[in-house]
Parts: C-alpha cells; sequence; structure tokens
C-alpha cells in the first residue's frame, strides 16, 4: 500500500463555478488559492477558460492565472478546459497541464458542454495533436451516474468508452462522480475494471458528497491503489448543469482522515481548516452539507 496520497484540490473551478448571485472579486479568489497552497497542497484546479455565458463567474481566468502562475511557479497548477480555444487561451498564458471535460452520458455531455461523443474525442485529439507538450487530464464526468440516465453499474460499458481516448494519448484520467451517486462497491469494481484494461493509466478519482458517501467513496479508490483524490475546500462544489448536484467531498476531511491513518498528504490540517474557515466567511457556496464541523474541530493533539 503507498502511503503517499496526493491531494487535489479543485474548489476554485468546481466550487467558484456554482456561484450565480454574485461575482467573487479576483483578488479574493487568489488569496483562498494562496491559503490553500500555503496548507501544504501541491495540485491546484484554479479556474476554467470556458465561455463566460456558461460560467461567469471564471470570466476572469486570465488574471487568475497569470498571479498564480507569477505567485506559485513551483506548485502544480491546472485549469479545466472544454476546447481548443479554452486550452489555447491557457496555453498562451503559460499554463501546461490542464483538465479536458467529456461526460460519460450523452445527456450530461449535451447539457454541460453542447456535444455529442463523437464530438468530444474530435475535440479531445484537437487539443492533444496541437500542443503535445500539454499534460491534459480528462476528467470523465458522471461516469458512476447521471442526473438524466441514472446509475452505471456495468464497468465493462465505461471501459469501452475511454478505449478511444486511450488510443488517442489520454495519459491520466479522473473518474468523477458528478452527481454523489456512486457507492464503494461500485467505486472498487470500476476501478478494477480500469486498472485491468489500462495498467499504464493515470487514475484519480472526485466525489461529490451529495449523499454523504465522498470520503468512503474516497477511502474505497485508495484501497484499489489509486494515489491521486481530488476535493474541494469545504466541500464547496456542484456542476451547474447539472440538477440537484451538491458540494463535493470536503478537503479538510480528506486530509484529517488520511493524516490520522498514517498516510503522507504533506498538507497542514490546522492551516487547511483556518483557509476552510476563511472562504466560508467570503464565498457565499453549496458547501457540502457533511465535512467536518469547522467552527468546533480540534486541531491540537493529546500527547
Ligand atoms: N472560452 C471563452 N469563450 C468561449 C470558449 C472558450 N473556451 N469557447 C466558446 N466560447 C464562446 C464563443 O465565442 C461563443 O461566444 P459568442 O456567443 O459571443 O459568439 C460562445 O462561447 C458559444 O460558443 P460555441 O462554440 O457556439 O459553443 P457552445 O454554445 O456550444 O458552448 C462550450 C460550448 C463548451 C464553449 C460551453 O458550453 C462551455 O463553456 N461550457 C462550460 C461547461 C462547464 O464548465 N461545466 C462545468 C464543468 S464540468
Ligand atoms: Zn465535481
Amino acid at each position: 500500500m503507498s502511503k503517499k496520497i496526493e491531494v487535489y484540490e479543485v474548489g476554485p473551478r468546481d466550487g467558484f463555478q456554482s456561484i450565480k448571485c454574485s461575482m467573487i472579486p479576483t483578488e479574493e479568489k487568489i488569496a483562498i488559492i494562496d491559503s490553500i497552497i500555503e496548507s501544504g497542497v501541491n495540485h491546484i484546479e484554479f479556474t476554467s477558460f470556458v465561455s463566460p455565458k456558461a460560467i461567469p463567474q471564471l470570466a476572469d481566468a486570465a488574471d487568475v492565472t497569470k498571479a498564480v502562475l507569477e505567485k506559485h511557479p513551483e506548485a502544480d497548477l491546472f485549469a479545466l478546459v472544454p476546447n481548443l480555444r479554452g486550452a489555447t487561451n491557457a496555453y498562451e498564458l503559460g499554463l501546461r497541464k490542464v483538465c479536458y471535460v467529456v461526460s460519460f452520458s450523452v445527456s450530461h455531455n449535451k447539457a454541460n458542454i453542447n456535444r455529442t461523443h463523437e464530438q468530444s474525442i474530435e475535440a479531445f485529439k484537437e487539443i492533444r495533436n496541437t500542443y503535445p507538450d500539454l499534460d491534459i487530464i480528462v476528467d470523465l464526468a458522471t461516469a458512476f451516474g447521471c442526473p438524466f440516465e441514472g446509475k452505471f453499474e456495468d464497468p465493462a460499458r465505461l471501459v469501452t468508452f475511454m478505449k478511444d481516448y486511450v488510443d488517442a494519448g489520454m495519459k491520466a484520467c479522473c473518474l468523477c462522480d458528478t452527481i454523489g451517486i456512486a457507492d464503494p462497491v461500485q467505486v472498487k469494481n470500476v476501478i478494477r475494471a480500469i486498472k485491468e484494461a489500462y495498467p499504464e493509466l493515470e487514475l484519480s478519482v472526485h466525489f461529490h458528497d451529495t449523499r454523504g458517501l465522498g470520503i468512503v467513496n474516497t477511502m474505497a479508490a485508495i484501497e484499489e491503489g489509486v494515489t491521486e483524490v481530488q476535493s474541494t475546500l469545504g466541500g464547496i462544489g456542484g456542476c451547474p448543469f447539472a440538477p440537484g448536484a451538491s458540494g463535493n467531498m470536503a478537503t479538510e476531511d480528506v486530509v484529517w482522515m488520511l493524516n490520522e491513518m498514517g498516510y503522507e498528504t504533506g498538507i497542514d490540517f490546522s492551516k487547511i481548516v483556518t483557509a476552510a474557515k476563511h472562504e466560508k466567511e467570503v464565498v457565499p457556496g453549496n458547501y457540502s452539507g457533511h465535512n467536518i464541523n469547522i467552527e468546533n474541530v480540534t486541531v491540537c493533539k493529546a500527547g
């Protein structure tokens, strides 16, 4: 069992994207990203290069990118892109890592990025071939189930779907439980099937806490050998194009669990809780209801 687990913070993308009532000031976004990195998080998805009509909250992607690249050149920084245009905008600002999103569910793919599966694989190839030196994680949304089509019980279908991406050069893939419908048995079955079919693929997981299972699903993935797990500060989150989507598994929850279990995360629990408290004060988000009660949590340890 690997004792090193890489926690990927994705709140500044997956959390902020769903906030419609007001624009979070750009400086505030940058300050939250600073506090996340200062707590020891090394991997962070900090914005999206998407249509500002689809996601108005992230229209300041270029400004956020310039600031974080300058302030945190040592961090593993990446942003979501839905198409070549987004990838080009990110690349020209100096970013060398992106997430490309496609939904396993046909109907959610249409609702989210307005594409068929055929169009999505073509757009992936276009980005892959245009920027050979760009690291691309394929975010496989609704990998476990979809708001329109229900739960996907058969991992074989997912494995088949992924083949075109593997053949087109996908090296890293994140299994996203966009609507928090997965359970630990399903998670294990899906990961085993994918590892058997594509042993070289770098796999990560992304769980939402809609039904309170984010943390156990994450642990199930770790037990199957996954060493990269995504979460969001405070459990903020939600896809605006998935009806009823709720918050993600909270970073402070997973850091607490992993640190207590003796895994190495490199993240200071006390600092990440302080960052989450600050975020909750300034960002009126859709927070997971299942995270540690950060108002009362004791951060000192008995000897
Ligand atoms: N960055 C900025 N603007 C972009 C863009 C990008 N990467 N891609 C397209 N646009 C603009 C176009 O110029 C066009 O603007 P206009 O109406 O002023 O001419 C508009 O967005 C629509 O572009 P079009 O190519 O017709 O795409 P679409 O309407 O089919 O939308 C997406 C497709 C992918 C661009 C859009 O659905 C999107 O950005 N979705 C984001 C979804 C998301 O982030 N979901 C949550 C994360 S999982
Ligand atoms: Zn998500």
